[in-house]
């Protein structure tokens, strides 16, 4: 037996959800390119769940259970008022992901429509907590959610209680159909070797959080932010990113397991940052993050990956960049879910083996006898 470091090159699961071959990305078969330019985030999450593209009428059930379904219980407001107010944001969404299977009865109803509900449920209330966990680290109130307008929508008015401009509500939507889904990701192999063992759909999607929250997976969008910041401005990104070259540090944001030509994500969040940029009378760091792309790609042959862009995206959206990851993973839940619904349709144990490479033949010293 031999182990293949990273499980790189293995393939752990058939999936009919989302594909990358030759570089493309599809979810459902279509390419992300359509979604992203014409698709709302809701229809991507029940072509996630369903297989298909929704009904007018099998839309607008879904917005509505997304609606009735926002608001979260109290006591998961109350435990989020206990965290301390320095809280890493994915921690205290891992956790509060935790309690809310705590307070939903259904939790371990294992049906397929027991499921999908459970699926709807998290996706509405994601958005709900990390918006209100953003404003009580602040010592404000949190809002409550609304009825009728798209979780992009919601979740930008959760967060500053002002109805947010057209062009806010866009970018976010496009944000967020571009992260909900990407094969077997680290997060959502955690979320499906979780719920494999017949554990609930809460566990699998805190699985997946705690997946998530590492600086090589979603934190990397968090990172490339601290980054423009450390760099400050255009002319430091030279000196700044040679030094990290130089040292063989890496520059989050950049390179991927599976795309070595180039993350088919990043050029829509790239677009849009400029387009951003224009908006705010402000492109700094746009072309910052352009010149850092022409020197790692010109002497690595890295490419950008699907954080590199969004980071600057979502600041220029006045997003605080620990709020990152969070929104990463109010858009995943959608892939998630559908992958623990995919699990559960033809379960079976995921449990590999490992190479071992210990010592041999050891035997128990009594412990007055260790030197
Ligand atoms: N900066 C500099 N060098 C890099 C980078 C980078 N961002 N990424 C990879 N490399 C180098 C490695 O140092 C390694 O070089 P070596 O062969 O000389 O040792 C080589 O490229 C291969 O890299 P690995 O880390 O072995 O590639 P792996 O497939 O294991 O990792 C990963 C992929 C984790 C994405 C990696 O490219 C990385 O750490 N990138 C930065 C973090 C990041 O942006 N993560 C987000 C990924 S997208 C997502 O999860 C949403």
């Amino acid at each position: 037996m031999t182990a293949t470091k990273g499980l790189e090159g293995i393939v752990a699961a058939a999936s009919s959800i989302s594909s990358i071959i030759d570089g493309v990305l599809t979810y459902r078969g279509i390419n992300i390119d359509e979604l992203a330019q014409q698709a709302s985030f809701e229809e991507v999450a029940y072509l996630l769940w369903h297989g298909s593209l929704p009904t007018e009428k099998q839309l607008d059930e879904l917005l509505k259970q997304l609606g009735d379904h926002a608001a979260v219980p109290a006591e998961v407001i109350a435990t989020l008022r206990l965290y301390p107010h320095d809280s890493n944001s994915m921690a205290a969404l891992r956790s509060a992901v935790s309690t809310l299977g705590i307070f939903d009865q259904d939790a371990n109803e294992m049906n397929r429509e027991a499921n999908i509900l459970k699926a709807i449920k998290l996706q509405a209330q994601l958005p709900t907590i990390v918006a209100a966990y953003a404003r009580i680290r602040e010592g404000k109130e949190p809002i409550a959610p609304k009825h009728g307008v798209s979780i992009a929508h919601n979740f930008l008015y959760m967060l500053t209680g002002e109805e947010p401009d057209q062009i806010a509500v866009e970018a976010m939507n496009k944000a967020l159909v571009l992260h909900a889904d990407h094969e077997l990701n680290a997060s959502t192999f955690a979320a499906r070797v979780t719920v494999a063992t017949l554990s609930d759909i809460y566990s699998g999607v805190t699985s997946a959080i705690g997946a998530l929250k590492g600086p090589l997976h979603g934190g990397a969008n968090e990172a490339v932010m601290v980054m423009l910041d450390d760099i400050g401005t255009l002319d430091n990104v030279e000196p700044y990113i040679q030094n990290k070259l130089n040292n063989k540090e890496k520059v989050m944001g950049f390179g991927h397991r599976v795309y070595k030509n180039g993350d088919p994500r990043a050029k829509h969040l790239m677009q849009m940052s400029l387009q951003l940029g224009e908006l705010n009378g402000d492109t700094r760091l746009y072309e910052m993050s352009v010149q850092i792309e022409s020197l790692v790609t010109g002497q690595k042959g890295l490419k950008p990956n699907v954080d590199f862009y969004s980071a600057s995206c979502y600041t220029m959206l006045g997003i605080p960049r620990d709020l990152f990851t969070p929104i990463f993973a109010i858009s995943r839940v959608s892939g998630w879910t559908a992958h623990i619904l995919e699990q559960f349709e033809d379960n079976r144990l995921i449990r590999p083996r490992a190479e071992y490479v210990g010592p041999v033949g050891v035997h128990y010293v009594p412990i007055a006898q260790r030197g």
